[in-house]
């Protein structure tokens, strides 16, 4: 089966390399012409672990290729994959869907008789109905299927959560299609993993859905981490305890900045956009947005109130989570641009982000280490949770800064070892490690 996935971002490239290596044969295509050069001279334009390495092998063995003649390559696929992006409309915060309709009227052009073609992007319902009557209007003589299939995977294990899905959701009834996605996901299936075949509404909403619940349990545990530090409790401690029930589970209870990243921002408030238009309105949903918006500026606040004045702060980590050079809605962006409109001179390292990163913030200055940060600072502020940061060497920390300060968003330091080391340590939902001037 000849595969071919519009959009070689995130996802798509993912997808591509994944199936490849399913011994699936695929082309990734972009409307992005320096991007397709790079890729086939090697170059991966994002980072994300393992994924430079699987699709030089891919590529080699003549299972992945790439291309930006998206037409003539349409005309020779069995399955279509769609993963072009789906960001937030600013005119009523829903998804603008101008890309997928973009592919939805090339594929109309172009689409032979009896292809499937396979939604990927994360899109409200009803929008693969949109896309089968694009295709339909544009080419009415054509046989062919639209199928909801969104994806789940997360940004820095992207490659393990593709191969390791807890499941596929498919939104088709077409027998065709069910067979196409059967064999497309054969390697899956041969491994257990289970594949959920339903209705292709319930498929596009199962995907806002997911994000949302994950969205809200992030606001939840933060809100609960904020009541911690007022009344003397522990965060780390909550989690745990309420993990344990095996009906709650204890993923996705870590306190921290606030989501981010290109997708639980965007999602919450396209499902949030669909509940006004349906007259069904997702209430609890608006009070996540709203509270993840209020989570950044209030540790803002934080920083300032621990500081006062002291004006060299040294910013560890700057993308939306470790792991991933991706900085859409990273917390960073509104943090960092207000510690400076407060005056104060920032420092940055971030393992990966230096080149995306440098465009985003006026007036910083970047470094290539955790120490050299370290070295102009009065205070480090750690945003993201990179192994490096965790196993960094506390001592010569300790050592370089006068008066160490760490105030820590990812709570990646126990507070003895801080007391141990008089680190004045700041973190989420726990007592502060706090000394006076002349204990140190
Ligand atoms: P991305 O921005 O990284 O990549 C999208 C790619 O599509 C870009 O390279 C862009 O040039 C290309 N593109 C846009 N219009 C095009 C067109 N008309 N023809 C060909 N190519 C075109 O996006 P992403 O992060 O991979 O997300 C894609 C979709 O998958 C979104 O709907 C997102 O919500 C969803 N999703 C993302 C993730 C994630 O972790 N990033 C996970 C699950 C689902
Ligand atoms: C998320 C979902 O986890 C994926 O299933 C989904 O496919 C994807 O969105 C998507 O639709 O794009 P991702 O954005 O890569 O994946 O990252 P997550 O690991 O889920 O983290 C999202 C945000 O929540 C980050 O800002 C992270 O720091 C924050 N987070 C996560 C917490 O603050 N606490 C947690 O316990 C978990």
């Amino acid at each position: 089966m000849k595969i071919s996935i519009i959009g070689s971002g995130y996802v798509g490239l993912v997808t591509g390399a994944c199936l490849a290596r399913a011994d699936q044969n695929v082309t990734c295509l972009d409307i992005d012409e320096k991007k397709i050069q790079d890729l086939e001279s090697g170059k991966i334009p994002i980072y994300e672990p393992g994924l430079e390495d699987l699709i030089k092998e891919k590529v080699e063995n003549n299972l992945l290729s790439f291309s930006s003649n998206i037409d003539q390559t349409i005309k020779n696929a069995d399955a279509i994959f769609i993963a072009v992006g789906t960001p937030t409309n600013i005119e009523n915060d829903g998804a603008d869907l101008s890309q997928v309709f973009a592919c939805a009227e090339a594929i109309g052009k172009n689409i032979k008789s009896n292809t499937v073609v396979i939604l990927k992007s994360t899109v409200p319902v009803g929008t693969c109905d949109k896309v089968e009557e694009i295709i339909n209007l544009v080419n009415p003589s054509i046989d062919f299927d639209v199928v909801s299939n969104p994806e789940f995977l997360r940004e820095g294990s992207a490659i393990f959560d593709f191969e390791n899905p807890d499941r596929i959701i498919v939104g088709t009834k077409n027998k065709n299609s069910i067979s196409t996605l059967n064999s497309i996901y054969k390697k899956h299936l041969d491994n257990n993993f289970p594949i959920i075949f339903t209705t292709r509404r319930s498929s596009e909403l199962i995907k806002y859905a997911s994000n949302s619940m994950l969205a809200m349990r992030i606001i939840f545990i933060n809100e609960i981490a904020d009541l911690c530090e007022k009344v003397g409790a522990d965060v780390e401690d909550i989690a745990l305890g309420i993990g344990l029930d095996k009906r709650i589970g204890p993923d996705f209870l870590n306190a921290g900045p606030g989501f981010g990243g290109s997708c639980f921002p965007k999602d919450a408030r396209a499902l949030v956009e669909s509940g006004e238009n349906y007259n069904a309105p997702q209430n609890l949903l608006k009070a996540v947005i709203d509270g993840n918006e209020k989570r950044k500026e209030s540790l803002s606040k934080k920083i300032i109130s621990i500081t006062k004045d002291k004006k060299n702060i040294g910013v560890l980590g700057v993308t939306y989570k470790a792991n991933t050079d991706d900085m859409r809605e990273a917390p960073s962006l509104s943090i960092i641009p207000d510690l400076i409109d407060k005056g104060f001179n920032i420092s940055i390292y971030d393992p990966q982000a230096n080149k995306v990163g440098i465009k985003e913030f006026e007036n910083v200055n970047w470094e290539n280490d955790i120490y050299s940060v370290v070295k102009n600072s009065d205070c480090l502020v750690i945003l993201t949770e990179w192994n490096e940061f965790k196993s960094m060497d506390l001592k010569k920390i300790s050592d370089i800064m006068n008066k160490p300060i760490i105030i820590d968003f990812r709570n990646l330091f126990s507070l003895d070892e801080m007391e141990k080391l008089k680190i004045e340590y700041h973190s989420i939902g726990r007592e502060a490690v706090n000394f006076n001037k002349e204990t140190k």
